[in-house]
């Protein structure tokens, strides 16, 4: 496999194309960005970090039937995936109130939310994703009803996956946010599954482990991702 030009550059990652026309090479680079944008620095091994991450979560959900994009770790701050056609809708489900749910409608950051809430919202920047629903995508033709009832009922079955996963190495799944594709008439999980897109609470103490670090100023961001992932089981030493 070759890797070729670069197709585009994302906040945190780039997309190069390959001499195979269905696989992409992911680049995580040490890049943080947030608040769409307007927050921006270089954190070290960040890249290696969220591949790694990446990676194993990726291989759980498709151990448990979720298709997903990823096809194999390259080196340490880059993945092989496959070519997926993008939807351009976020799908965000929430099992405690966090975040700009807690902004938009007044409740108290921590109160567990049952049953989970799931939401989309459109990825623009530039419009700061706005939230939107199945009816706006289907008549501006993000994707069909059929795509949609399929994007709702994978990440639900992401939920069930990854928040006992999660539990078991003493964490909370507080929200996520993911991102799916097209691909062989598929729906397929695509992106990434890193800190930078979920919140991660320690279930006792209730510590942000996730990007909200970065976004507040908490410090100590890559060395609590690295934590999360030890607890995790991954390794990230070279
Ligand atoms: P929110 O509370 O800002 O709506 O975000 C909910 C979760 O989804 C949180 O874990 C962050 C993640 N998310 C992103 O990573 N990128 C996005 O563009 C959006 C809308 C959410
Ligand atoms: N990932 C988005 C950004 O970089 C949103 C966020 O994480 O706050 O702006």
């Amino acid at each position: 496999m070759e890797k070729r030009n670069e197709l585009y550059a994302g906040k945190a990652k780039s997309v190069f194309t390959t001499d195979n026309p269905d696989r992409f090479v992911l680049v995580f680079r040490d890049d943080t960005s947030a608040f769409d944008g307007e927050k921006k620095e270089q954190l070290n091994r960040k890249g290696m970090v969220n591949n790694r991450f990446n990676a194993f979560v990726m291989e759980k959900l498709e151990a448990a039937g979720v298709p997903t994009h990823f096809d194999q770790l390259l080196s340490p701050t880059e993945s092989l995936v496959r070519k997926l056609e993008m939807i351009p809708v976020e799908c965000v489900v929430r099992n405690v109130s966090a975040g700009s749910l807690c902004r938009r409608l007044g409740v108290e950051e921590g109160q567990d939310l049952n049953p989970p809430t799931y939401e989309l919202f459109l990825k623009n920047d530039e419009l700061h994703d706005p939230m939107v629903n199945e009816s706006l995508a289907v008549t501006f033709g993000w994707a069909n009803q059929d795509e949609l009832d399929e994007m709702k009922r994978l990440t639900y079955e992401v939920n069930s996956v990854l928040k006992t996963l999660f539990a078991d190495a003493g964490m909370l799944l507080v929200d996520y946010k993911l991102e799916f594709g097209r691909c062989e008439g598929r729906i397929v999980l695509g992106d990434e599954f890193s800190p930078d897109g979920c919140r991660i609470w320690d279930r006792e103490t209730r510590k942000k482990m996730d990007k909200d670090r970065f976004r507040q100023g908490l410090g100590d961001v890559i060395e609590t991702y690295e934590e999360v992932g030890r607890r995790l089981g991954i390794h990230f030493d070279d």
